[in-house]
């Protein structure tokens, strides 16, 4: 029987029955006014969870990393981060236009940064130079294909940057997935970066939202530029709800979607017109190689069988998991792809 599985993107998901209940019995208020106390009761347990001292609500992952570079940076700064990095590729060169920084791009290992890559790269020893002042750190990596950084990364990478005078803005849209896949205690977070973007609409599941985490003035800075930015919102203790479910039933979901993931590797290696290397994938991404024609056929053949990726290359495919797809949706996916690239 042909089965329809989602593999796109882990923004798919739509809200659960238990979380459209969560969302109808919230307790809300006009959030513009900080009168909202189920906004207001999330920003505070975030904050307290990955160590920061206070959070902020935002409607996308764009926004609380558009609004953590803007309180980290002064007109004519740069940032360093990987040429995989979310906020280079794919946040329409916002940095630019909003904070009128650039973008000096590096070439780490699966998006990932490390001292050994940024060493002598920081700039603006000279007037006419960009001063460099924020490392975008992002973990899990997107394009990256869902890499963690290990403890020991991130402790090399924070003295480092305490060496160079450097800021850390950490992108956690998938955090939930790095801690899951290495165990990292989330308050280690907090004392590793200045501010911190977290998303619950990505693995969680929850259908919007997002929150930067930093210092309260760091805090008190964003709330008047997400107002600027169109991003207010009044009885959005709706949402919150949602994202505080998502954190409460989704997180601990996870770690079947990493082992899904896992297992859908190994089934990739075994056909003779894919590549991975399985060892790569370490959380819910898989990201892999077809020859014999462009990733654009292949994806639009395994879409007729009901299963979709996404292109990622020329050659590139993505598959990601989330916890609305099961082991039966697993089990038909290796299915096809044992049927179309043997
Ligand atoms: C690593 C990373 N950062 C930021 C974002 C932006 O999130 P949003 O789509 O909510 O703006 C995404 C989106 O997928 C992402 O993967």
């Amino acid at each position: 029987m042909k089965m329809q599985v989602d593999l796109r993107s882990d923004t798919v998901t739509k809200p659960t029955p238990e979380m459209l209940e969560a969302i109808t019995q919230a307790e809300v208020g006009d959030d513009v006014f900080e009168e909202d106390p189920t906004v207001t009761k999330l920003q505070e347990e975030m904050a307290t969870l990955f160590g920061h001292e206070a959070g902020l609500f935002v409607p996308s992952g764009t926004m609380s990393n558009q609004l953590g570079v803007h309180v980290l940076t002064q007109p004519g700064d740069e940032l360093l981060i990987d040429h995989l990095g979310h906020i280079y590729n794919y946040e329409t060169a916002a940095a630019s236009h909003l904070s009128s920084v650039a973008i000096q791009p590096l070439q780490g290992h699966r998006g990932k940064l490390s001292v050994e890559v940024l060493k002598d790269r920081k700039r603006g020893a000279y007037d006419w130079e960009p001063n460099s002042s924020v490392l975008c750190l992002e973990n899990t990596t997107n394009k990256g294909g869902g890499a963690t950084y290990s403890e020991d990364d991130l402790d090399a990478l924070y003295e480092f940057a305490q060496e160079e005078e450097l800021a850390i803005h950490m992108d956690g849209a998938r955090i939930w997935n790095a801690i899951t896949a290495t165990g990292i205690d989330p308050e280690y977070f907090g004392s590793i970066s200045d501010t911190m973007s977290i998303c619950f609409s990505k693995g969680l599941g929850a259908p919007v939202g997002s929150m930067l985490l930093s210092s309260e003035a760091n805090i008190q800075r964003a709330r008047r530029m997400r107002k600027m930015w169109g991003g207010g919102m009044r009885q959005v203790g709706l949402l919150a709800a949602a994202a505080h479910y998502a954190v409460e039933h989704h997180w601990p979901l996870l770690k079947d979607d990493h082992r899904r993931a896992k297992e859908l590797a190994a089934t990739v290696a075994e056909c003779e017109r894919l590549d991975i290397d399985p060892d790569t994938v370490e959380s819910n991404i898989v990201i892999f190689e077809v020859h014999g024609e462009t990733a654009v056929e292949a994806v639009e053949r395994l879409g007729d069988s009901g299963v979709m990726v996404t292109p990622f290359g020329p050659q590139t495919i993505r598959a990601t998991f989330h916890h609305q797809i099961g082991d039966d949706q697993l089990a038909y996916t290796q299915d096809q792809l044992r049927d179309l690239f043997n």
